[in-house]
C-alpha cells in the first residue's frame, strides 16, 4: 500500500520557470519524497536514484512490480558518468549522445556500482536519458542527482501526457506535482540496448528507429515485441511483458498491408463492424481526419487521432484517446492501423499493445 500524502500541485511555465517551485520539489528529492514532472514525451514520477527508500517508493505510489526497472534522467554528461560504466561499451557514445541528447532517446549500458538494483530491477545494466525539458533539467541540476523516473501513471494505465492525468493518478501518493501542461511528443522515449552489437530497439519511441540508424550507419535489431506482435522474451527486456496502455472496453486493431488505397481499406473496416454490430450494441471507431467522414452513414461513435501525414499527430494524441476509451461506455472500440514506418511503428506497438494483441488483419 502506498502512504497518503498531502500532494502539492505547482504550475510551472516551462519559457518562464519560478525557479521558488522547482527548488521546493529538488528539496523533496534530495529529503527522499517523490516529484511528479514534465517531460518532453510524458509526464515522469521521480526520486534520487541513489535513495533506495525513496526509489522503493516510486514503485508503492504506481503499483508497479519491482522487477520493471526505472528510467534515470540526468542532467550533464558527469552525471552519465556517476550510473554508467563505459568502459565496456566500445561504440562511441559520447559522440552519440552528443548527437540526441537532450532528447527522447533512452540508452541501456552497463551500470556503476552506485546504481541500486532497486532502480535496476537487479540487473548490472541502467536506462539512461538526458530529457529535452527546462523543467526537467532544472529540476535534476537543482536537486544534484540523476532523478530515477518511471512514467507517472499508475501501473497498467497510459502514460500521462496532460496535467489532468497525473493528477487523477497521483495526488495522495505524491509530495509535489509540477504541471507544465500537455508534453510535446506524447509517446514515451525510444529506448536502445546498446549493451550488445548490433544494438537492439528495446522500445519504439518519439524518436524514430531509423534517425538513430542513419547516425550509427548501422541496423538496429527490431525484434517482434518492439513491433508489438509478440510477447516480449523476460530475459530481454524487463518490464514490457506487462499489460499496457490498456483501457478496460475491449480494443482491436483493425490492420491492413496497405494503406494506400483508403476507401477501401475503410470499406472492410465497416464490413467487419456490421457484422459485430449485431451481438453489440454501441461501437467507438478510432480513425483519422483522412477517414472520419466514410463513417458517416453507421451508427457508431468516431474519435479522430488526428492526419495520417501528420504522425506526430496521432503520436501526441494517442495516450489521452485511449484513456477517453472507457469514459464514452461503448460496448467495443476498434481503431485504424498505420503503416510501421517512422513513428508509425511507434504507434503501432502501443496500439497493439494496448489492444491485448488483439489483431485483426482485414
Ligand atoms: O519517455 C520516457 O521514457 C518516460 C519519461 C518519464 O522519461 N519514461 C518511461 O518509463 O516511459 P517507463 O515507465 O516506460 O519505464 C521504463 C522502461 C521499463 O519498463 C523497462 O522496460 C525499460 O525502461 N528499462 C529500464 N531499465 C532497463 C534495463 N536495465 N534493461 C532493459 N530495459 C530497461
Ligand atoms: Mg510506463
Amino acid at each position: 500500500m502506498h502512504r497518503i500524502l498531502n500532494t502539492k500541485v505547482f504550475k510551472v511555465d516551462p519559457d518562464n520557470i519560478e525557479v521558488k517551485y522547482i527548488e521546493e520539489a529538488a528539496e523533496v528529492i534530495r529529503s527522499g519524497g517523490l516529484v511528479v514532472f514534465p517531460t518532453e514525451t510524458v509526464y515522469g514520477l521521480g526520486a534520487d536514484t541513489f535513495n533506495k527508500d525513496a526509489v522503493v517508493k516510486i514503485f508503492e505510489a504506481k503499483g508497479r512490480p519491482l522487477d520493471n526497472p526505472l528510467i534515470i534522467h540526468i542532467a550533464s554528461i558527469e552525471q552519465l558518468e556517476e550510473v554508467v560504466d563505459l568502459k565496456p561499451i566500445r561504440l562511441d557514445v559520447y559522440r552519440l549522445v552528443e548527437k540526441f541528447w537532450p532528447g527522447p532517446l533512452t540508452f541501456i549500458l552497463p551500470k556503476t556500482q552506485h546504481v541500486p538494483y532497486e532502480v535496476t530491477a537487479g540487473r548490472d545494466t541502467v536506462a539512461v536519458r538526458m530529457p529535452a525539458h527546462p523543467v526537467a533539467l532544472k529540476l535534476v541540476d537543482l536537486s544534484r542527482t540523476p532523478i530515477a523516473a518511471p512514467s507517472a501513471n499508475l501501473s497498467g494505465k497510459p502514460s500521462p501526457t496532460l496535467p489532468e492525468h497525473v493528477i487523477k493518478d497521483m495526488v495522495g501518493r505524491v509530495d509535489i506535482i509540477l504541471d507544465s501542461g500537455e508534453t510535446l511528443y506524447g509517446v514515451e522515449s525510444t529506448i536502445i540496448d546498446l549493451t550488445i552489437d548490433p544494438p537492439m530497439l528495446l522500445r519504439p519511441g518519439a524518436i524514430p528507429v531509423e534517425e538513430v540508424e542513419k547516425y550509427l550507419e548501422k541496423k538496429i535489431l527490431i525484434p517482434d515485441f518492439a513491433r508489438g506482435v509478440a510477447e516480449v522474451s523476460e530475459a530481454l527486456s524487463p518490464g514490457m511483458k506487462y499489460k499496457h496502455y490498456a483501457p478496460n472496453t475491449p480494443l482491436i486493431v483493425l490492420e491492413s498491408e496497405d494503406y494506400s488505397n483508403l476507401q477501401s481499406y475503410v470499406g472492410k473496416i465497416i464490413k467487419y463492424i456490421d457484422v459485430l454490430k449485431s451481438s453489440r450494441k454501441k461501437i467507438l471507431v478510432i480513425a483519422s481526419r483522412e477517414t472520419e467522414d466514410l463513417y458517416r452513414d453507421l451508427d457508431v461513435i468516431v474519435l479522430v487521432l488526428g492526419s495520417r501525414n501528420n504522425l506526430f499527430e496521432i503520436a501526441k494524441n494517442l495516450f489521452s484517446t485511449l484513456r477517453s476509451i472507457d469514459e464514452l461506455s461503448v460496448d467495443l472500440a476498434v481503431v485504424e492501423g498505420f503503416e510501421e514506418k517512422g513513428l508509425g511503428l511507434t504507434i503501432m506497438n502501443r496500439l497493439r499493445k494496448a489492444s491485448g494483441y488483439n489483431i485483426v488483419k482485414i
